[in-house]
């Protein structure tokens, strides 16, 4: 899984393994921050954690070049970015095409970027939400694999909008990437196709 913060999606995830995610393991946390809080709570359950900060290279290519081989080195089958808040390039992408998924906070495709949460709230949406989907070259706009709707109250801000968001997100990571685990599945256009379970143990 590939974070930048407090990782609280990654915990729904370690909580979610030998249950409602059977077979499936989180094998590696790696960040862009070394501070980041979702890297301790890897720890605290002996997940291998790896920091590849932007800052130790001289451009952004070099930095992604370095994450692709480090994330590589642990062979997974699925990629998770929750929370990341980096970019991932073009050789990233194309190397890892159609298995690496993000949690975006609102419903794709509006308010796509950083800022979905505050952009969705000044744009005075009454309903917002969260998107899990692929990542292709775009920014926030690969094959969406699982939407979930969240109200928006009069009185919220992007704090308290953000929170009841982030409940909807971490059951629907969970879900999707319990579906994605346990199944064989294409990509046709758009649209993320799935075909039989898989045999997992
Ligand atoms: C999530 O809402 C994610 O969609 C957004 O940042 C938040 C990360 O939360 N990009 P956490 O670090 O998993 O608690």
């Amino acid at each position: 899984m590939l974070i930048s913060g407090s990782g609280t999606n990654l915990q729904a995830l370690l909580d979610a393994q030998g249950s409602v995610l059977p077979g499936g393991s989180v094998v590696a946390v790696g960040s862009d921050r070394p501070d980041a809080y979702g890297l301790t709570r890897a720890e605290q359950r002996n997940v291998p954690t790896f920091v590849v900060s932007p800052k130790d290279f001289s451009d952004r290519e070099a930095w992604n070049k370095a994450l692709l081989e480090k994330v590589s080195e642990y062979r997974p089958d699925l990629i998770v970015c929750a929370g990341l808040m980096r970019i991932l390039g073009k050789d990233f992408v194309t190397a890892w095409r159609n298995r690496i998924v993000n949690t975006h906070p609102a419903l794709l495709p509006s308010f796509p970027g950083a800022h979905g949460v505050r952009d969705a709230l000044a744009y005075g949406v009454k309903v917002t939400g969260v998107t899990v989907h692929l990542i292709d070259e775009g920014v926030d706009t690969g094959p969406i694999l699982a939407q979930a709707t969240v109200d928006v109250r009069e009185d919220d801000n992007e704090d308290t909008l953000h929170e009841r968001i982030k409940e909807v997100e971490r059951d629907l990571l969970v879900t999707t990437v319990t579906r994605l685990v346990g199944s064989l599945w294409r990509v046709e256009g758009r649209l993320v196709k799935y075909e039989e379970q898989r045999e997992v143990s």
